[in-house]
């Protein structure tokens, strides 16, 4: 595994791979690396002959009071962790190297990033989009791999990439949960012992929705959010939003459709955490498979 900090080495390297005909997978993430991460990993290992995982905490796509300071910075650990599962570069590019002075451009989405965490989060999505498209330029990747915990996220890169004809194929990862239910995030680091606790309602406020939907024929988007927002706050959680949309455009839904996006941010404590269903009525495996085509 080769550790790699320098924008200019990481090209030069894709590069030459690209040019032997080697396929390239991309793993982009800001560290802090957990079971969900490491997951993302092993299905770019069988992606490509070549896996890159970059490590970048960006600025861009933190607000003026989000977490910056102190998001978790476990590099050591990381290093060890991706080692282990046969990496072939980790790109550790600094600040300085992907936004030097007199950096301007940024990537701007017209109507996704209006929905879901965009709105407490208005300038989170350009920065996540700008500083992807640098990595795909930078890294050159066939695949790139996400998790769909960042549902919206996922979205987005996978709309700049067919609006920008981007020669990448994206592939999102499920979520990965803890014990009880929880979704893996690095932000669950910051939670106490008590609020570890609480947390998981926001995962058990998306499985009731869904429950009152698949087992109780309940359709109305206001009635499922209100019940949501009810478990969350019952736990001790403060909402951000509860949202029932579509998977497509992320638009809220008045009533549940074929597919249905179910998705939550909520704080406990000081943590904003996000988790999100995806739930199918497609009566068949063929329906399912054209509804997701
Ligand atoms: O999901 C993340 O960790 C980040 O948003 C990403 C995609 C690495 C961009 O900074």
């Amino acid at each position: 595994m080769q550790t790699v900090l320098d924008v200019a080495a990481m090209q030069s390297r894709a590069y030459r791979h690209k040019r032997q005909g080697e396929s390239i997978a991309l793993v982009p993430t800001m560290g802090a690396l957990h079971e969900a991460h490491l997951k993302l990993v092993r299905r770019a290992r069988s992606e490509a002959s070549v896996v890159i995982v970059s490590i970048f905490v960006n600025p861009t796509q933190f607000g003026p009071k989000e977490d910056l300071d102190r998001y978790p910075r476990t590099l050591e650990a990381d290093l060890r962790k991706l080692e282990a599962l046969d990496v072939d570069y980790v790109f550790i590019p600094s600040a300085k190297q992907m936004y030097p002075e007199g950096f301007q451009t940024e990537v701007s989405l017209k109507y996704l990033p209006k929905h879901l965490c965009g709105l407490s989060r208005p300038t989170h999505f350009a920065g996540v989009a700008t500083v992807v498209l640098k990595l795909f330029n930078i890294c050159m990747p066939d695949t790139a791999v996400f998790g769909l915990k960042d549902y919206q996220q996922y979205r987005i890169i996978q709309q700049m990439i067919a609006d920008l004809n981007l020669p990448i194929r994206i592939v999102g990862v499920p979520t990965v949960r803890e014990e009880d239910g929880l979704a893996e995030s690095s932000r669950n680091t910051y939670l106490s012992p008590e609020e570890r606790k609480k947390a998981v309602a926001i995962a058990q406020a998306l499985q009731r929705i869904e429950d009152a939907i698949v087992k109780h024929g309940k359709r109305d988007a206001g009635e499922l959010i209100e019940l949501g927002i009810r478990v969350i706050e019952d736990a001790g959680g403060r909402v951000d939003y509860v949202a029932v949309a579509d998977p497509d455009t992320l638009d809220d839904l008045q009533q549940v459709q074929k597919r249905t996006l179910l998705a939550a941010a909520a704080f406990f404590g000081n943590t904003r955490l996000i988790d999100n269903r995806m739930v199918d009525l497609s009566e068949t495996v063929e329906e399912k498979d054209a509804e997701n085509r």
